[in-house]
């Protein structure tokens, strides 16, 4: 009977299959400046199974032992956030990845259907598993450096920031709970 149990448990489909029951290990990551991203991390993070940690982008040295990674942060300047990028270039090759992003533009405008996807080129060398975008509140200090800019067009987002007050709203939070619990049930 002992010699039966020591072979089933070095069985490898046996094992494989334990590993299936304990479920897959999540990192929830993030970057948020203002509070943004991490209200749409934090949503994701309730949303998800049991094997689950949630640390600040700066805080993350490696992605090695989780099965997904949800990496969150900010539109800065038309594309991913600079630590954003460079995580993903240097930390996240090969790895189950899916992105959460948070930006200050209505999510049908035209602009950021390509500020997207320079956010998707950034995990080209990942295996990306999903993306999740919605709108953000805008800071005070940002609209105010955008309407004092000479770009006319930075200048008019800049007098828009009304229009972002309150968001991610309890719709797009739910949005995202709904989303990354979809990607982790499989
Ligand atoms: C320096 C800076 C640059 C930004 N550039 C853009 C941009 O190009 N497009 C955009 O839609 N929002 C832009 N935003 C707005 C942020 O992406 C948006 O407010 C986001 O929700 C902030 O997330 P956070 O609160 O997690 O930092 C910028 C914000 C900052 C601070």
């Amino acid at each position: 009977m002992w010699r039966l149990s020591k072979l089933i448990e070095s069985w490898p489909e046996a094992k494989s299959e334990e590993t299936e029951e304990e479920g897959m290990k999540v990192l929830v990551t993030y970057q948020s400046l203002t509070g943004n991203t991490k209200k749409v991390a934090t949503a994701i993070f309730e949303a998800i199974g049991d094997q689950k940690e949630m640390k600040e982008l700066s805080q993350v040295t490696t992605l090695e032992g989780y099965d997904l990674t949800f990496v969150g942060f900010p539109i800065m300047g038309f594309g991913p956030s600079q630590e954003a990028k460079s995580l993903l270039a240097n930390q996240a090759a090969g790895k189950n990845v899916a992105l959460f992003i948070t930006h200050a533009s209505p999510e049908d405008s035209e602009p950021l259907k390509d500020w997207l996807r320079t956010c998707k080129d950034s995990a080209a060398n990942t295996n990306l598993k999903g993306m999740f975008h919605c709108q953000g509140e805008m800071s005070e200090q940002i609209a105010d450096l955008m309407v004092k800019s000479d770009d006319a067009q930075l200048a008019e987002w800049g007098k828009d920031r009304q229009h972002t007050v309150g968001q991610p709203d309890a719709t797009r939070l739910q949005r995202a709970r709904d989303w990354a619990k979809k990607l982790t049930e499989g």
